[in-house]
């Protein structure tokens, strides 16, 4: 029997094209509305954990990007350890009664955990969906939990929100459920990973720094305050979902396009309609949006759907044949030598959306 136990697994972001904002219970981290994404290949943006169990340790450890993170002031990575460490004490429970002589108490053990980011963090980008994906799901495999992976969306969602749909390849939606103790509030594939294969999504990062206001205490000062937020949860978004569904299912990128672009700007609007308001996009962003609108004017469907989360940087999805045409505007735009303000940090880059699965070991 080794005297330490160890696994490394990687997870990826997912963008999403009906956004997440508001909570209806903080502490369960409940939304306040369901949302559907689209996780992205794992080349560019990816996180990767490392966690050991060894009955010698003596406190759990964290370090982020190499730096070590204080364990005991996160609350979200303690509930997602607690459990973690509940299901998998159920799980030796089982494997004891089922006359297994040889379980070891992993759920006893303290962990050490390690996870990076090749990509900024906290920058817009999701990095807290991969980062939460993959440490939920390292944790699983580590205990062997036999649970189905909408089942750890549930803990991951826990870490945050948008993590529970990064455990899942392809077009993800994340249910808000109606059980006040968030049973139900987990994360389904729509489609898995191969449904699509001409959606390419271009990263254009526009800035590389950390975002002014964190997603959820911008989400906790909308709730509060913006009467426009209403009208979208109640009246918006569940249609919203449906037409998003059909859209993917039929891979009609001319509903997929319009439903896109129309959320990112509602959510950017409720944003704006926080008091004291929220302002995540910057000129380089609603730039990038202008040129996206003349593009689509140049064909009678559209070609390609802008998206921005809780930063400047924008996500555009188009399909395959147009990548390299866009890749060129976007370039020439916005990184030729005749713009004076090109952003230092800019690049952009085109993704190939799917890959093998989503979370792996
Ligand atoms: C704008 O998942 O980062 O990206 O649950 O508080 O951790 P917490 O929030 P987080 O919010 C993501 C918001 C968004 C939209 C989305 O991904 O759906």
């Amino acid at each position: 029997m080794p005297d330490y136990y160890e696994k490394t697994c990687t997870a990826p972001v997912n963008i999403a094209v009906i956004k997440y904002w508001g909570k209806r219970d903080v502490s369960l981290n409940l939304p306040t509305n369901s949302s559907l994404s689209v996780t992205l290949s794992q080349d560019n943006l990816q996180s990767k954990t490392t966690i050991r169990a060894d009955p010698s340790f003596s406190k759990t450890r964290l370090w982020l990007n190499g730096v070590e993170e204080d364990v005991s002031a996160s609350k979200r990575i303690q509930t997602c350890i607690k459990e973690a460490r509940r299901l998998r004490s159920l799980y030796e429970q089982q494997l004891l009664r089922d006359g297994n002589s040889e379980v070891v108490p992993l759920s006893e053990y303290n962990l050490h955990i390690c996870s990076e980011n090749n990509f900024p963090t906290a920058a817009g980008l999701a990095s807290s969906a991969s980062g939460f994906a993959c440490f939920v799901y390292t944790l699983a495999q580590l205990y062997s939990l036999p649970n189905s992976l909408s089942e750890l969306s549930i803990i991951a969602r826990q870490g945050s929100g948008s993590a529970c749909r990064s455990l899942f390849g392809g077009f993800v939606a994340w249910e808000m459920g109606v059980n006040n103790d968030g049973s139900d509030s987990m994360a389904v594939q729509i489609a898995d990973e191969h449904h699509w294969p001409e959606l390419i999504a271009l990263i254009c990062v526009v800035s590389d720094a950390k975002k002014a206001i964190g997603s959820t205490v911008g989400m906790q000062v909308t709730v509060k305050t913006s009467s426009l937020l209403k009208e979208r949860i109640e009246c918006v978004v569940p249609k919203r979902m449906e037409e998003m569904v059909k859209a993917i299912k039929d891979k009609d990128f001319d509903a997929f396009a319009e439903l896109t672009m129309r959320d990112s700007n509602q959510f950017h609007a409720v944003c704006l309609d926080s008091f004291p308001p929220i302002f995540y996009l910057n000129d380089i962003s609603r730039a990038i949006i202008r040129l996206v609108e003349e593009y689509n004017s140049t064909s009678c469907n559209y070609k390609a759907a802008y998206t921005f989360d809780a930063g400047p940087n924008a996500v555009i999805y188009t399909l395959r044949e147009n990548a390299d045409e866009l890749v060129g505007l976007i370039k020439r735009y916005f990184m030729g030598e005749e713009r004076e303000q090109i952003p230092s940090g800019f690049r952009a880059d085109a993704v190939p959306i799917f890959e093998e699965g989503s979370v792996k070991q």
